[in-house]
């Protein structure tokens, strides 16, 4: 049996403990970020699943109103959602619970600070790439042992840098270390992005 609640995703078996979720930008698919998370650690399992809600097809990890206007209630259920299928995806897979680390860009990095923000149990870890402020939760989640590294784009039209560091400020204060590093780039992914977070995956502990 697939595990339940489903999601159309890929699963890559590792030769470590640590498990990627990869969470693609708007538009994307299961298949995107593999090729990512292979550079990221080829050691680790990936886990991929695609965002169920369609925005004028594109798949999406959650419902916009208009760009960087989220649908709060949406979010929420969809967070709670994504966290159920990692739990069923980890059970069905023999994934170690305690190893999972958050790939996220774009749409999927602001669901993967979700699932820090509503359901901190799931993840590890997180890299986010052009991750914003979600939502702010009524109470504060407890990070104390996450380690989270963001990288934002220096002249995102879509980021604006102070949403960014505003994300940072809250999950510093929830107990979260991060790193957040700002490259000379948009909206797009860059080697640059994907080099320092290949560094931070290596040395990281937790
Ligand atoms: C979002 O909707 O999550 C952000 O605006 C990023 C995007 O997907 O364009």
């Amino acid at each position: 049996m697939r595990p339940q609640p489903d999601f159309i995703h890929e699963f890559v078996p590792g030769k470590s403990v640590r498990t990627l979720l990869l969470l693609h930008g708007t538009g994307g698919s299961e298949r995107d970020l593999i090729p990512l998370g292979h550079e990221l650690d080829p050691n680790a399992a990936l886990l991929s699943p695609r965002g169920k809600v369609l925005e004028h097809g594109m798949p999406r990890f959650f419902r916009r109103l208009a760009e960087g206007v989220f649908d709060l209630e949406d979010l929420q259920e969809r967070t709670n959602e994504l966290a159920d299928f990692v739990i069923s995806a980890a059970k069905h897979y023999e994934i170690d619970k305690g190893q999972i680390v958050a790939v996220g860009y774009s749409n999927g990095a602001n669901i993967a600070a979700s699932l820090f923000l509503l359901r901190p149990e799931i993840l590890a870890a997180g890299i986010l790439f052009r991750a914003m402020l979600p939502l702010v939760p009524e109470t504060k989640p407890n990070l104390n042992s996450k380690r989270i590294w963001i990288g934002g784009g220096a002249h995102d039209p879509i980021v604006p840098a102070s949403n960014t560091k505003e994300l940072v400020e809250l999950l510093r204060s929830s107990g979260a270390d991060v790193t957040i590093r700002f490259f000379q780039s948009g909206h797009e992914l860059t080697s640059a992005d994907v080099n320092a977070a290949c560094e931070y995956l290596t040395r990281l502990r937790y």
